[in-house]
């Protein structure tokens, strides 16, 4: 039986290595179910799910009232394309739109997608509000980002992998330093043309780089005093991730553009979203911009669903008192530890960083250890291993992933 099971496996990853392009490398485990905080793969060993889908999963796998949605839209009317109105996107643009104290908001189905999106409304904005010259107009963006991989996106990306041989790139953007403001002030007032600043208000994937504490408030204070849109890309840290519904709500920060994606469905449907208030958002009219599944019945309905979860389960706040706690006792860990250097992040969006060369396998081998010993999770970049569990976890699962965690590092101690 252990035999036919293993061969489960093995089959599912030959499939994938020989029909599908190679374009991820993930970790070896088929998952075939989900349920709250636990994933089972193919020969039916359960896991904690200590990555989400990239925090996407945020309500849990297969949330029944998110599923309810979606099964009930999905029998009553999927798409219409937006050559028609359907009866459900004006609904869920109300409640997303009163939900994020915006006043409008426009659907897109991927997170690179509703980046695309936020740029092109803010040049539009440049040239239409701000009066800048066609095609002059800069956006500010930081090193180490992760906005998605479509050909503009990676045009001002630093990540190689990402950006070799996509060219010619996209122009019209300045790179500068993460969490500098010195360096955000420069390129504001040395240069009129520009329209935006587009950020991660924690960067997820370059590692869970939490920025000094107050680098958002002055940094959308710099970008108001020069009439700059201040861009916030949302798509992993929004939606309760951090222990706030949006992680710029710790600075007090409502940006120009707001940017979601991943957890505005629950993980269930892709789903996102760029909301702006009408100064911005009524720069874009009929033609400029869209997508056919962008505002479909089932991602309204589904969303909806999501982020009334988000508040009836109060996971902004359990976010945040998990996150307190599975960082000290981490940090317990620590103290004591040569294989880990510290801890850092905000809510439920944490990262460790491995004592050894970014271009070591260590990380990847504790995320292969931490599998066997039933937790999923995975390295973002060489030696940083990111921790991001669904946020409807309950204190006495985190204590028993911590338990894991820690027992699967002791292993690797010299
Ligand atoms: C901050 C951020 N922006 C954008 C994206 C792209 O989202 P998607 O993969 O849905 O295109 C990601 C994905 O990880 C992200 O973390």
């Amino acid at each position: 039986m252990a035999v036919l099971e293993k061969k489960a496996t093995q089959d599912a990853i030959d499939l994938e290595n020989k029909y599908g392009a190679h374009n991820y490398h993930p970790l070896p485990v088929v998952l075939s179910k989900g349920e709250g905080v636990y994933v089972w793969d193919v020969e039916g060993k359960k896991y904690y799910d200590f990555l989400s889908a990239y925090s996407a999963v945020n309500q849990g796998h297969c949330h029944p009232k998110i599923v309810g949605a979606m099964d009930a839209q999905a029998k009553t009317l999927t798409l219409t394309s937006r050559a028609f109105y359907n009866d459900m996107l004006g609904k869920y643009e109300k409640y997303a739109s009163e939900y994020f104290n915006f006043d409008k908001l426009l659907p897109m189905n991927t997170g690179a997608e509703a980046v695309e999106t936020a740029l092109k409304i803010c040049r539009k904005w440049a040239y239409e509000k701000k009066g800048i010259s066609e095609n002059e107009a800069e956006i500010i963006v930081c090193t180490n980002n992760f906005h998605g991989r479509t050909t503009t996106i990676i045009s001002f990306s630093n990540d190689e992998v990402a950006r070799n041989h996509f060219g010619p790139y996209t122009q019209g953007f300045t790179k500068i330093e993460y969490d500098n403001l010195d360096a955000l002030k420069k390129a504001i007032e040395n240069n009129k043309n520009v329209a935006g600043f587009l950020v991660e208000p924690i960067q997820g994937e370059a590692g869970v780089y939490v920025p000094s504490e107050g680098y958002l408030r002055e940094a959308k204070a710099l970008c108001e005093a020069n009439n700059v849109l201040f861009i916030a890309d949302e798509v992993q840290t929004g939606i309760a991730r951090t222990g706030k519904l949006l992680a710029v709500d710790h600075e007090n920060v409502k940006p120009d553009i707001l940017i979601l994606g991943k957890a505005l469905s629950g993980g269930a449907y892709p789903v996102s979203a760029v909301l702006a208030d009408d100064e911005v958002m009524n720069v874009i009219r009929p033609g400029n911009h869209g997508s056919t599944f962008g505002g479909n019945p089932v991602a309204a309905a589904v969303a909806m669903a999501a982020l009334d979860v988000i508040k009836d389960e109060n996971l902004a706040e359990n976010a945040e008192k998990l996150g307190q706690l599975f960082r000290s006792e981490l940090n317990k860990y620590i103290e004591n530890s040569s294989i880990v250097k510290l801890v850092r992040g905000k809510g439920l969006l944490n990262a460790i960083v491995i004592n050894d060369s970014e271009e070591s396998d260590t990380a990847w081998n504790i995320c292969l250890k931490l599998r066997d010993n039933g937790l999923l999770a995975k390295p973002t970049h060489g030696n940083i291993i990111r921790f991001a569990p669904p946020l409807v976890m309950n204190e006495e699962q985190l204590l028993d992933c911590v338990s894991i965690i820690t027992k699967t590092l002791k292993e690797f101690e010299k």
